[in-house]
């Protein structure tokens, strides 16, 4: 595989926390607290991902402060634009200057019956408006007994990527369903195995430049104490974060990794 450096990508998947007054606070001191830290804008991608009703007012934040944060949506709709009440295209978050979008969370698959095809549809409709996709993929507890760690990821990462060309520009997100928001996270081992598993995926599916260029991301209770761990390992190139990343002080530790811990 071709060898190129990938800048680290730290997100923050805010769920169904924060309306969009909470959220301005929170951009606003995540902000200063890099900035107080002295924080060296560029060495590491930071995104955030709000609820929909908050991205109008994050995007002019950012906007008028001249914020380095991505901003990105947590889902959108498999379709552009018509009679899908309750949707949201990705036509609309493009225009709110969103660069990614979440697709095929965990509690997006659990909760809202989302298929491997759904997400599928999904991908291509960010990479139709310009969005990139962060592809979630994870096994359950039960999965990881019955299979072993890769095997439900790499089927859903299959059928994600089908179709993706091979300039696309996607991230991928290895999301152990048993270690989100249960304070037991993978160890960085296990998080190495199955991410250079997938990005053998990547390299099958979409092409081998694709799979050297693409950063796949571990997700699953990532803390500041345990950030520095998987950022050690070849093939993990950031995190996507949960609970902390609504601590602006814990998220800001996490973004700042190569700081306060030897890498
Ligand atoms: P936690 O960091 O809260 O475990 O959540 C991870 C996650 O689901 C991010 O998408």
């Amino acid at each position: 595989m071709v060898a190129v450096t990938r800048t680290p990508l730290t997100a923050g998947n805010w769920k169904m926390n924060l309306d969009h007054l909470q959220a301005l606070a929170l951009v606003q001191k995540l902000h200063w607290t890099l900035k107080d830290a002295k924080h060296e804008d560029g060495s590491v991608e930071v995104a955030i991902f709000p609820p929909f009703t908050d991205l109008r007012t994050v995007q002019t934040l950012i906007d008028a402060d001249k914020i380095p944060f991505a901003l990105g949506a947590q889902d959108l709709s498999a379709h552009t634009s018509g009679a899908y009440t309750g949707e949201v295209s990705g036509a609309f978050l493009a225009k709110l200057d969103c660069r990614y979008v979440i697709i095929g969370h965990s509690e997006r698959r659990e909760y809202h019956n989302e298929t491997d095809e759904v997400v599928a549809a999904k991908v291509q409709a960010a990479l139709t408006h310009g969005l990139v996709p962060v592809v979630c993929v994870g096994e359950t507890a039960a999965d990881l007994e019955e299979f072993g760690a890769s095997a439900v990821p790499v089927g859903q990462l299959r059928i994600a990527l089908a179709g993706v060309p091979a300039d696309a520009d996607i991230v991928v997100a290895y999301e152990p369903v048993w270690a989100i928001g249960s304070g037991q996270a993978a160890t960085p081992e296990q998080a190495q195995d199955v991410c250079a598993t997938l990005r053998t995926v990547v390299a099958e599916v979409v092409g081998e430049d694709a799979a050297a260029r693409t950063r796949i991301l571990y997700g699953g209770s990532v803390k500041s104490s345990n950030i520095a761990g998987f950022m050690r390992e070849p093939d993990v190139d950031g995190a996507l974060v949960g609970g902390a990343s609504l601590v602006a002080d814990e998220f800001a530790a996490i973004i700042r990794y190569q700081k306060h811990v030897g890498v």
